[in-house]
């Protein structure tokens, strides 16, 4: 035992043997189905150890992708100091097995060079975002967000030079609209500099990208990985028998908020939990392949609290496909 409590970690060799690896767009990176996201669970209000247990256990079933920003925790930076802190004690020789993004966007410290996408901005961030982590680089580094202010030949410009300085291996950007998605990836492409992977939320409850987010993708060979696919929690079994204390909605400083667990969209989960035990499968791993379902869908990026949320999302990949008939009974649950 280390001072700290913690047994000195060996990843088990068998860590890649379950594990689907998908191509990103046209790019030679390939990402694990399920990749493991930061924004809960691991800030300092959050327990370090939970924190460590997680991290191992997702490399230990093949997750080599952990998606980090400069604003996650509380407080904000909080998530990148403490995976740095983790990555060090444990996976400090597996770098090169890892794959790890960052992202700028978002409100982070005063004044006007403290958020959106100058690059200004941008680049300090992701400096400060190296430090927190002790990393040399990133291996993905985002746009969190579209700046309505910013030219978007600046954003990109910063991007493309953020990956010339050695700092990011690829770049990608989140949230961003189609019409804004197609031009970023035109600007990125006469840079040199192509764009590897959008981020944006995708869940039952949020369905937007299949108009014409996803069809853009497919254009410009540009890869999706997912956030929020089980709505922060809702599309689980978590919420069916009120607001547990440990929960998301019951934690002040959550995101999802009491008042969106609301009775309709309980109402809907009960029927999705039909459908998924009828296929021997949890909610959460329903709503997982569901989305997992579009080839243009790369990797879904979860959030867990325990370990076990994350073998349950991780055991959605033996049985991924849908029929048409339950496909069906899902879009009327949805649109009911
Ligand atoms: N680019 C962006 O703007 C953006 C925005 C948001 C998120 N993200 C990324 O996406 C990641 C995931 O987002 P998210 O945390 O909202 O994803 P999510 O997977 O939709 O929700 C995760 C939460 O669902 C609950 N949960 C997970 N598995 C469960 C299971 N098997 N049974 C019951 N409950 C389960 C847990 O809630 P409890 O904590 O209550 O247990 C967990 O914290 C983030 O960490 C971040 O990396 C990006």
């Amino acid at each position: 035992m280390s001072k700290k409590g913690a047994t000195k970690y060996s990843p088990t060799p068998v860590r890649y043997d379950a594990m689907t690896y998908n191509r990103c767009g046209r790019s030679g990176l390939k990402l694990p189905a399920i990749s493991l996201g930061l924004w809960h669970n691991f800030g300092s209000v959050d327990s370090y150890p939970n924190a460590r247990k997680m991290i191992r256990h997702a490399f230990d079933l093949g997750i080599t992708h952990f998606d980090l920003a400069n604003n996650y925790g509380p407080p904000p930076g909080s998530a990148e100091e403490n995976f740095g802190k983790i990555l060090h004690a444990d996976l400090k020789s597996f770098r090169d097995e890892l794959v790890i993004s960052s992202k700028a966007g978002y409100l982070m410290w005063p004044g006007p060079y403290g958020e959106w996408g100058s690059r200004k901005y941008l680049v300090s961030s992701l400096d400060q975002s190296l430090r927190g982590m002790k990393l040399d680089y990133v291996d993905i580094f985002y746009s969190h967000r579209y700046d309505p202010d910013t030219p978007l030949e600046e954003t990109m410009g910063a991007l493309d030079s953020i990956v010339r300085s050695g700092k990011a291996l690829y770049v990608g950007i989140s949230n961003y609209s189609t019409e804004k998605t197609r031009e970023a990836a035109a600007i990125l492409k006469r840079l040199g500099t192509p764009c590897l992977i959008h981020q944006p939320k995708y869940n039952m409850f949020d369905r937007w990208i299949e108009g014409e987010l996803l069809k853009a993708l497919r254009d410009e060979g540009i890869g999706c990985i997912v956030f929020s696919p089980l709505a922060q929690g809702l599309l689980t079994d978590r919420y069916l028998k009120g607001i547990p204390k440990d929960s998301r909605a019951a934690k002040p400083h959550g995101f999802l908020k009491r008042e969106q667990v609301t009775e309709e969209k309980i109402a809907k989960v009960m029927m999705l939990k039909e459908i998924a035990t009828a296929r021997r499968q949890t909610t959460a791993q329903l709503a997982l392949a569901w989305v997992l379902r579009h080839k243009e869908v790369t990797s879904v990026v979860i959030g867990a609290s325990s370990t076990t949320q994350i073998d349950d999302a991780v055991g959605t990949l033996t049985n991924l496909s849908l029929s048409r008939e339950e496909l069906q009974k899902i879009d009327s649950i949805l649109a009911g």
